[in-house]
């Protein structure tokens, strides 16, 4: 029993309950597998959505999906990563045989075992110390101290970065880079509007100053966001208020008609509307924010087809970990991505229900659990 240890952890019980903190042992980690000392974990919109039950996911479960550690023991076969290695934590681990990821296009796995919240023996890690078992949300469960992690969501990354802007690269900065420079593949000298300054639009921001975006017009209600967003290099900025034609009228003015690309990052009917109706001729709307279930937004179809328009969905931005991760991290070492200035705040593993609120409220960007 040595090798088992004792760790605190976030645990849901069930979704639309508050998170509770727990000691829970951690079993070593079998073949195929890595154990992960946590360093930094983001406290993520899509943790709202579970904890508020838009979404439905079994419990109990440690929640979190967006960490980086570094690696303290590997079981039998691993090869990468190593002990000692620095990780970023994929929430997507591609099931390998599906038409998706036998054609490459791994980001969208829809059987993708990260979804089964299990290692990849479709066994938990983590129990509770009267033996019950906890999930492991997207297998990766970065709200703990430390977690047992398939080997294939342990990316190492190059040392040197902030833990809590390292743990970002593994959710927000993979889905808003990587919707502008992968999914949407905005050419030099584009305009582009982002809707919605989380951590994932104002990633979408950075994404857009990388790719050589020639206006970033960026659209929330709260100011401070929007001051933030300007420093990351938007050149416009509009205060959204209760009237969305005010919003569309101001997109338009600031870009000659209407954005080449609009990225909207919240998940809701009325701003994905906006995003789709700020669109010119030829013009691309890409729906990055997630709704809960049964959502749906509507638009007219005539101006649609008639100039040409499109919609991209973009799911965790194409993120190809292996090759992705490592990229970000060294832009971000090199300073062409500023990943750190998303951290607004960094907390303690109690205080992740005071970051709901907080996230509930608008305030704050990226609230970062470090340990
Ligand atoms: N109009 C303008 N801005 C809004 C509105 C609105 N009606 N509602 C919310 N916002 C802004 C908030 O002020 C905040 O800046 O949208 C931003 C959302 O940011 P976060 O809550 O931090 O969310 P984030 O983690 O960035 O995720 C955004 O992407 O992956 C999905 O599930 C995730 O749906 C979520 C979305
Ligand atoms: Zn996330
Ligand atoms: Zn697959």
């Amino acid at each position: 029993m040595s090798d088992h240890a004792t760790v605190n952890a976030a645990v849901l019980e069930r979704p639309g309950a508050p998170l509770a903190i727990e000691r829970l042992v951690l079993a070593p980690p079998r073949p195929g597998e890595v154990r992960v000392r946590m360093l930094a974990s983001g406290v993520c919109h899509s943790d709202l959505h579970v904890r508020d039950g838009d979404w439905e996911r079994p419990g109990p479960i440690v929640m979190g999906h967006e960490g980086a550690g570094l690696v303290e023991a590997v079981g039998r076969g691993v090869e990468s990563p190593r002990v000692g290695d620095t990780v970023a934590l994929a929430w997507l681990i591609p099931c390998g045989t599906c038409r998706s990821c036998r054609s490459g296009r791994t980001w969208e796995c829809p059987v993708s075992p990260s979804y089964r919240h299990q290692m990849l023996d479709g066994t938990t890690r983590f129990r509770r110390p009267g033996g019950d078992p906890v999930l492991a949300y997207c297998a990766i469960s970065t709200m703990a101290e430390a977690a047992v992690v398939p080997a294939l969501a342990a990316i190492p990354i190059p040392e040197g970065l902030d833990p809590a802007a390292a743990a970002l690269i593994g959710c927000c900065v993979a889905t808003g880079v990587g919707a502008v420079t992968k999914t949407a593949a905005v050419p030099r000298g584009a305009t582009v509007a982002v809707i919605g300054l989380g951590g994932v639009g104002l990633s979408c921001v950075m994404g857009a100053v990388l790719a050589g975006a020639i206006r970033i017009v960026v659209v929330d209600r709260v100011p401070a966001k929007l001051e933030l967003a300007r420093e990351l290099g938007a050149t416009d900025v509009v205060l959204a208020d209760d009237v969305p034609a005010s919003s569309l009228a101001a997109l338009r003015d600031a870009t000659d008609g209407g954005p080449d690309f609009v990225f909207e990052a919240i998940g809701l009917p009325a701003t994905v509307e906006l995003a789709i109706g700020a669109l010119p001729v030829g013009g691309t709307a890409v729906l990055v924010g997630m709704t809960p279930y049964g959502v749906c937004a509507s638009f007219e179809v005539f101006p649609f087809v008639d100039g040409s328009r499109r919609i991209l969905g973009s799911n965790y931005g194409f993120a190809e970990p292996p090759i992705d991760f490592p990229r970000y991290a060294r832009l971000a070492l090199d300073g062409r991505l500023p990943i750190e200035r998303l951290v607004d705040r960094r907390i303690s593993l109690g205080d992740v229900e005071d970051a709901f609120d907080r996230m509930r409220r608008g305030e704050g960007v990226r609230q970062v659990i470090v340990f």
